[in-house]
């Protein structure tokens, strides 16, 4: 039986990270700029986008869990990898590959915020407005999309999928018992 079914298909993915690249090099111009990947998911998002950036651009990378092998966020956050550069004055962008309660970003937002940056933003490549529980509106987005459990393109279950091209749904009878 299929696993998933295609819901963004990798040319679409990769035309939208070219628009998105063209948006954040206007939005920054020549500014010093840290981007941000937040691991595991936005590692394939990360790779891509930042090739459309200034060469000068710095990349870092934290770590934070909030889901174990759940399909609903369970609200606890942990740090388990942290910045390894200075954001001190500099522009912070950070990456994700999908907002949906927005507790993560939070979370880490307002840690990023204690280290005296410059600005902090977020791009995410996906985002789930309608599962919202904080006000938190990312200042770049890939794709805007329904309630329904993604993986590939970086975003795993049950750390499988990452590594699939396109963005697709994971049908329920995989997830649920
Ligand atoms: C996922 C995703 C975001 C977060 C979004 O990470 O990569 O970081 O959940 O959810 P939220 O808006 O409800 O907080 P996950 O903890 O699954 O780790 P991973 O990136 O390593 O897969």
């Amino acid at each position: 039986m299929q696993e998933y079914t295609l819901l963004i298909s990798e040319k679409e993915i990769q035309a939208r990270i070219k628009e998105l690249g063209e948006e954040i090099c206007q939005r920054y111009k020549d500014e010093p700029l840290v981007a941000l990947c937040v691991l595991k998911g936005s590692v394939l998002f990360f790779a891509d986008i930042v090739r459309e950036l200034p060469s000068a651009t710095a990349l870092d990378f934290v770590a934070l869990s909030s889901y174990g092998n759940k399909t609903v966020s369970s609200g606890e956050i942990t740090f388990s990898k942290g910045l390894s550069l200075s954001i001190e004055g500099k522009h912070v962008l950070v990456f994700e590959d999908i907002v949906d309660s927005g507790l993560t970003m939070t979370y880490l937002k307002k840690y990023l915020e204690t280290q005296n940056p410059k600005s902090v933003a977020v791009c995410t490549l996906l985002d789930k407005p309608s599962r919202r529980k904080v006000d938190l509106v990312p200042e770049f987005i890939g794709f805007k999309i329904p309630d329904k459990f993604v993986v590939g393109y970086g975003l795993d279950f049950d750390e499988k999928y990452r590594p699939l091209r396109d963005v697709c749904v994971l049908e329920p009878w995989v997830y649920q018992d």
